[in-house]
């Protein structure tokens, strides 16, 4: 029943530790003035983690998720701390108010879902007992980032550990079970952010045409996958001169996934110059166009560690003895000690068999032409109302876990 299924969750892990100021002003912005910096995000963090994914292992997360984790984190930064984190999530231009509202504004939209489609996005914070936050930093991650605070005795790690993992598990319709392992008995609060998001396909796959088929994970690797396979009329795009075709498939509601095919060996050529106008030039050149799409059906599950990944892109600042969270709490000195990012991933026919049956399609007055998924592929999704990159990835093996 349940065609795509996707939920990642983050968790940034602030310790107590040893060892600024900015003007705010409230000015109404809608959550777009941000979704082309967050864009930019996703590709240099795409970028980075790349270089660290060995061959023929899956990459996917939620650039969105991370955005907002890190906003929130920031909320409660000051001086270079709060200065790098803005820098490297490309918000050097906009104070914390104004990004502030442009989260609030996004939450807000997506919020909008319908029954269709189950797109949650939120933040908690797991804070110590006894342990004071400053009002103003729980105030505006309740208003601004959806996000609630509750408490949590980490003198006792292990339940620590099975309350903090419950929590996430619920979150995310139990898809996220156990992101949080072990836990430092000295740990003074954690943040999660997470995102659940289930989308049925507008048009489902007709689950009598998957057949067996192969994959071919690099020259000499092929894997056997259920090929799904669907034939019609799709937002579709060649792109001859940069070695790609793309493909547009909806979900009820306002969500799409973009699938880029590299053409052969060409992955890596097409990794290096993609990004957020390659992205949107695409999009923008989608024709209708007569179709055979055959796409394996997959559920893949990646962790990420994100720590050398940000440090890299220029959050040093949080994770060192000079971190200044004095905008959560002026009475203990914090700083991050892990960010760890989970994402799930599951594709598949999403029909109801009623559904199925209504995707009655016009017969194509051409030849179709054949779009094989059956090597490499990069796949986003994104949400068109608030123009948001909510997860993207690289699919090298389906059969990887
Ligand atoms: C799939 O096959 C079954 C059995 O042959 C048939 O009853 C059903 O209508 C088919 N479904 C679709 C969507 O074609
Ligand atoms: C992509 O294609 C355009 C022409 O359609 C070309 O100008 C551009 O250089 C290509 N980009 C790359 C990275 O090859
Ligand atoms: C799509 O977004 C618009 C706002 O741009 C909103 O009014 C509508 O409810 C959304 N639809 C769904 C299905 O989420």
């Amino acid at each position: 029943m349940r065609g795509i299924f996707a939920i990642c969750s983050l968790t940034a892990l602030l310790l107590a530790v040893a060892q600024a100021d900015h003007h705010l002003h409230h000015e109404a912005m809608k959550c777009h003035a941000i979704s082309s910096l967050n864009a930019d995000f996703a590709f240099a963090l795409y970028r980075n983690i790349n270089g660290r994914t060995a061959p023929g292992k899956n990459i996917f997360m939620s650039p969105l998720g991370l955005s907002a984790a890190l906003s929130m984190l920031s909320t409660g930064a000051r001086g270079k701390t709060q200065a790098q984190l803005f820098s490297s999530l490309g918000y050097a231009d906009l104070d914390q108010a104004r990004v502030n509202e442009a989260y609030s504004h996004l939450f807000q939209m997506l919020g909008q879902s319908q029954q269709e489609q189950k797109l949650d996005l939120g933040n908690s914070v797991a804070v110590r007992t006894g342990f004071n936050t400053l009002q103003t930093y729980r105030t505006d991650i309740q208003n601004h980032y959806n996000g609630e605070v509750f408490p949590v005795d980490f003198s006792n790690p292990s339940e620590a550990v099975g309350k903090i993992n419950r929590h996430i598990a619920t979150k995310t319709q139990d898809k996220i079970k156990d992101i949080v392992k072990d836990l430092d008995p000295s740990i003074a609060m954690v943040l999660i952010n997470y995102v659940y998001f289930r989308g049925q396909w507008e048009r489902p796959f007709n689950k009598n045409l998957t057949e067996k088929a192969d994959f071919h994970v690099d020259e000499n690797t092929k894997v056997e996958v259920d090929m799904m396979k669907k034939m019609g009329r799709f937002d579709y795009y060649h792109d001859h001169d940069n070695h790609t075709t793309i493909v547009l498939l909806p979900y009820k509601g306002n969500t799409s996934m973009l699938i880029v095919l590299p053409d052969e060996n060409k992955m890596e050529v097409v990794e290096g110059f993609i990004n957020k106008d390659y992205l949107r030039h695409w999009h923008n050149s989608l024709y209708k166009n007569n179709l055979n799409l055959f796409m394996p059906k997959f559920s893949i599950s990646v962790d990420t560690s994100m720590d050398e990944t940000l440090k890299e892109m220029g959050i040093t600042e949080a994770y060192s003895d000079m971190a200044d969270f004095s905008a959560i709490s002026e009475e203990i000195k914090l700083k991050v000690s892990k960010v760890s990012h989970k994402a799930v991933l599951s594709v598949d026919e999403t029909g109801t068999e009623a559904a199925a049956a209504t995707t009655i399609e016009i017969m194509p007055m051409s030849l179709p032409v054949d779009m094989r998924l059956n090597r490499p592929f990069l796949v986003f999704i994104i949400e068109h109302s608030t123009r948001s990159i909510i997860f993207a990835g690289k699919i090298n093996n389906p059969t990887a876990a």
